[in-house]
């Protein structure tokens, strides 16, 4: 090997002796059975260390790392080369395996030999990267992502794409094995106003219109169903243009199901039998099943929320009732308006929050639009240390204490609001607190959330629409009450699958008859015209024999975020966007050029920001 070799702009093919010959192992195999034995590995340099003669190289490959040594007594021209060599080079290395004797290197599972190299290929050099490559960095995550191609070689970032890729195979491999037909559907998609916003790509061979990117294949798995593919799945990507926060990305995976001939109970425990295989498969965890069940009401009555992770009790208790005549304005006027009172109890918190920790709390809670936090500490013999003890009587404490079962040295959260501000802040309060209070005696709560409700309320305008999407089917004892023209209280034929909090799938059995369809247009007011201009094509389907169906959807780069025991999607898909869409490493969204625009007929009138 000569200093000539290494010269970028004459790459010589006698040079590459060692990338012929191909590698014998990954950076993660070799161990004290294979000393004696001689091995290549090609990878990058994490680190170069010039002892006073002996060079020491780590090598690392996303499967691992070992240590490279060459030796001044050696070969000469490779410890040459070696001193060349910097961080991130990619390189091909050969010699022996040696045994590290005393001086193993616990931390790494080739710790206990070395290859004594005779020979080095230096592939390609690198600059001096942008932050170190190597785990438990603090590095900004905006110049990780503007160098994602050197972030995903770190090692904990490698790692989530192989269980992120294992996770894949055990999900196809239960569905194929369950006689599922893999079928994929259009991304270009017509735009229907509705549900989650969509991305829109404009047509340039019909001037003036546009596709929408697909949500999710809801309407095509449906008519698959009409088909009679009585078994469908897909690994889909779906797009939506919503507003992001850490869970949520514009472009993300499902796993993508829906059965003919299926009622609620075979559609989770075909979801159930996949999270097993899952968590055995990737983790080799045996996740106990059947999924306990709460229904919707049930969840947000004990939890203040429809994703509550059970990972602890901490159940949230009603005291409306208790209050509605109490001496304490704040929670008399919120039952009279309307509104609840519920409590959260700390066990044996009392000690342990402080009065700064207990003041801090309605900063805490101010995001969803509660006003307060009102507490009280527990003392000796149940008495009350509370700013509002003076307001309440004796009688009104005891009975709280006794629905919250409150004991000596805990703590009690009060929330006085409107049910939903109420239920959001003690969730979250609940959140908070389970780090601090709760123990723990699961690593793993799986969950199904059953009977949501099929109508809420829109936020923005207030009128009625579906929660989950207009084919959903309502619950069979609410029929009469929704024919009727009720929709407050109509449960849903709708579930979500709930684990560690994080909502992961959720789905639902459909409407296959005429005359339900209709009432649920009814209910939301959308006029046959209306139907037919944005679901014709489905309701036209549907006059020909839909049989019974149902079905769910995973969200996939979720559950691989969970079991990566990761904090966001960013650190499980390998090219995310950011909290604002944008791509830090692409720089996309960006403008097009004015020949673009005008192929396609569309004018920029108006830029309001950047
Ligand atoms: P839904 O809208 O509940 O249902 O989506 C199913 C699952 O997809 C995941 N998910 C997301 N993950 C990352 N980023 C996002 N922006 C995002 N939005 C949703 C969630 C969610 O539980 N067609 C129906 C399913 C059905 O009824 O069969 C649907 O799309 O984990
Ligand atoms: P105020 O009457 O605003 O001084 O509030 C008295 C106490 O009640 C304070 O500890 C507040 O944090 C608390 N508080 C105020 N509003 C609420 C509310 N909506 N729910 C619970 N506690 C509240």
């Amino acid at each position: 090997m000569s200093q000539q070799s290494q010269s970028e702009s004459s790459p010589s093919p006698q040079h590459d002796a060692l990338l012929q010959a191909g590698r014998t192992h990954r950076c993660d195999q070799l161990s004290k059975d294979n000393v004696g034995q001689r091995a290549t590995l090609f990878g990058w340099v994490a680190t170069r260390r010039d002892h006073g003669g002996a060079i020491f190289v780590d090598l690392r490959d996303r499967y691992g790392i070992t240590q490279v040594v060459f030796r001044p007594d050696g070969n000469a021209a490779a410890h040459g080369a070696a001193a060349q060599l910097r961080s991130e080079f990619c390189i091909g290395v050969s010699g022996k395996v040696i045994s590290r004797g005393e001086n193993i290197n616990p931390k790494l599972p080739t710790g206990e030999i070395e290859l004594l190299a005779d020979q080095l290929e230096i592939f390609s050099r690198a600059e001096t990267p942008p932050f170190q490559i190597e785990d438990g960095i603090e590095t900004r995550e905006a110049l990780r992502l503007r160098h994602r191609y050197l972030d995903l070689r770190r090692p904990e970032l490698a790692r989530n794409f192989a269980i992120r890729a294992a996770t894949s195979r055990a999900v196809r491999e239960g569905l194929d094995q369950a006689g599922f037909l893999e079928t994929e559907t259009p991304f270009l998609v017509k735009n229907t106003p509705g549900g989650a916003r969509n991305f829109v790509v404009p047509s340039r061979l019909t001037e003036g219109s546009f596709y929408a990117l697909a949500e999710s294949p809801q309407i095509y798995k449906q008519l698959l169903m009409v088909s009679g593919f009585d078994r469908y799945y897909q690994v889909v990507r779906c797009f939506r243009d919503e507003d992001l926060r850490g869970d949520r990305q514009p472009e993300f995976t499902q796993v993508d199901i829906e059965l003919s001939f299926a009622v609620e109970d075979q559609i989770y425990a075909l979801t159930e039998q996949l999270m097993q295989r899952v968590f055995r498969d990737v983790l080799g965890i045996d996740l106990p099943v059947p999924f306990p069940r709460l229904s919707y009401a049930e969840a947000i009555g004990t939890y203040g929320t429809d994703k509550p992770d059970l990972r602890y009790e901490l159940p949230l208790c009603e005291i409306s009732d208790l209050v509605v005549d109490c001496g304490f304005r704040v929670f008399s006027q919120a039952v009279a308006a309307g509104g609840i009172v519920k409590v959260l109890r700390l066990p044996g918190a009392a000690s342990e929050l402080s009065r700064k920790d207990l003041d801090g709390l309605p900063a805490l809670v101010k995001p969803v639009g509660a006003k307060g936090v009102a507490y009280a500490r527990i003392q000796q013999d149940k008495v009350w240390q509370a700013p509002f003890a003076k307001n309440l009587d004796a009688a009104t404490m005891q009975s709280i204490g006794e629905r919250t079962r409150a004991e000596e040295g805990d703590v009690l959260l009060f929330l006085a609001d409107q049910a939903n501000i109420a239920n959001n802040a003690l969730s979250l309060l609940r959140q908070q607190m389970a780090q601090r209070f709760a123990v723990s005696n699961v690593a793993w709560a799986p969950v199904w959330i059953t009977e949501f409700p099929l109508f809420e309320r829109s936020e923005e305008t207030g009128e009625w629409t579906a929660c989950h999407h207009p084919f959903t089917a309502p619950n069979t004892a609410d029929l009469a009450a929704l024919q009727a023209g009720e929709r407050e209280n109509i449960r849903a034929r709708a579930y979500d699958f709930v684990l560690n909090g994080v909502e992961v799938a959720g789905g639902s059995i459909r409407i296959h008859q005429e005359q339900v369809q209709r009432a649920v247009f009814d209910a939301l007011q959308l006029s046959e015209a209306e139907a037919e201009e944005k679901f014709g094509f489905l309701l036209e389907a549907f006059r020909y024999g839909p049989p019974p169906h149902g079905g769910i959807a995973i969200g996939f780069d979720r559950l691989v975020m969970l079991l990566c025991n990761s904090e966001s999607l960013r650190e499980v898909i390998a090219f995310p966007k950011t909290q604002k869409g944008t791509c830090l490493m692409s720089d996309a969204p960006n403008p097009i050029d004015p020949k673009q625009l005008d192929e396609l007929n569309l004018r920029i009138t108006k830029k309001t920001s950047g």
